[in-house]
C-alpha cells in the first residue's frame, strides 16, 4: 500500500480511485460521515462525501441502476452483492462480471479500491449533469 498523503495511519487508510478521471480520495476507515445516499461506506457514500458526482436517480435505495460502477481493485474488501442488487444489475446497461451498484457495494475494511464509471455515464461526472437526448447521439 502506498503511503497516505494525509496524516492517516496506514492500517486505517482507505483510498478510493474513481476512473477514468483518476480522482483519488483518502480517508480514515470508520470516520466518514454518512451522507444519506446509498448504504454507509458505499462507493456512492464516498463519492458524495468528496464532491464526486455519481448518478443515483433513486437516491441510493437499489431501485435503479444509474450508480453502476465497475470494480477494478479491492473487490475482496467489499460486501458481496445481495439478491436485490443482482436483480437490479440485470437491468443495467453494459453489465460486466465486475459490475456493482455504487450505492450497494460497501467498503468493509481499509485498503485500495478502484472503480470505473462506465463510458455511458462518464459525462455525468465531467459535466455534473445528465446528457440531453441530443447530446447522447
Ligand atoms: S442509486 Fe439507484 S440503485 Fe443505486
Amino acid at each position: 500500500m502506498r503511503e497516505p498523503t494525509k496524516n492517516i495511519p496506514a492500517d486505517k487508510l482507505v483510498r478510493v480511485t474513481f476512473q477514468p478521471e483518476g480522482r483519488t480520495v483518502e480517508f480514515e476507515f470508520g470516520t466518514l460521515p454518512y451522507e444519506h445516499h446509498g448504504k454507509p461506506m458505499s462507493f456512492l457514500d464516498v463519492a458524495e462525501n468528496h464532491g464526486i458526482f455519481l448518478d443515483h436517480a433513486c437516491g441510493g435505495v437499489c431501485a435503479c441502476s444509474t450508480c453502476h460502477v465497475l470494480t477494478k481493485a479491492g473487490e475482496t474488501g467489499l460486501t458481496a452483492a445481495d439478491d436485490d442488487e443482482l436483480d437490479r444489475l440485470d437491468m443495467a446497461a453494459d453489465q460486466q462480471l465486475n459490475s456493482r451498484l455504487g450505492c450497494q457495494a460497501v467498503i468493509t475494511r481499509p485498503g485500495d479500491y478502484v472503480v470505473e464509471i462506465p463510458k455511458w455515464n462518464r459525462n455525468y461526472v465531467a459535466e455534473g449533469k445528465p446528457l440531453t437526448l441530443a447530446e447522447q447521439k
